[in-house]
């Protein structure tokens, strides 16, 4: 039975000529290590949760601190990373910056540089929510129990 990761590759090395590209960002970005994901409503068209400014700021912060503390790529004492990805808006639109961490499906209101750091400290090392600031938790459910092995039209 192959890992999770090395079948992320196979896919990836089934794209056929000119899916280097492709490949080389699986890699790059350590795609398949991938353990959670952190979307932010930030940089928005229409700023509604939050102002632009106080969404940039929580991004710029997410960033920086998933790279200091080494989450954002896999090391060898680490296999694992955290992605993280901007969200021009989540669509809850009150009382943000809002931040949602997948797959554990954990909302959180209010995520300032300060909650963030928790999340990080707190949800994302020690695996445990940071409950002042959750409203929804709603883990995805588990839709494939394997990889697919075919890729329809
Ligand atoms: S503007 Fe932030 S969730 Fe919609």
């Amino acid at each position: 039975m192959s890992s999770s990761s090395e079948s992320a590759m196979i896919v990836a090395s089934e794209l056929g000529s000119g899916a280097e590209p492709l490949v080389k960002a699986v890699q790059t970005l350590g795609l398949d290590k991938i353990q959670r994901h952190i979307f932010i409503c930030a940089d928005q068209t229409k700023p509604l949760c939050c102002s632009k400014e106080k969404s940039l700021e929580a991004w710029n912060y997410l960033k920086k601190r998933l790279a200091e503390l080494k989450l954002d790529q896999p090391t060898p004492t680490q296999p694992g990373c955290t992605f993280r990805t901007k969200a021009n808006c989540l669509r809850v639109c009150t009382q943000g910056p809002i931040l949602v961490v997948y797959p554990d499906g954990v909302w959180y209101h209010s995520a300032t540089p300060t909650v963030i750091e928790r999340i990080l400290q707190e949800h994302i090392l020690g695996s445990q929510v940071v409950k002042e600031y959750v409203f929804l938790t709603h883990p995805l459910p588990d839709c494939f129990s394997g990889v697919p092995t075919e890729v329809k039209d």
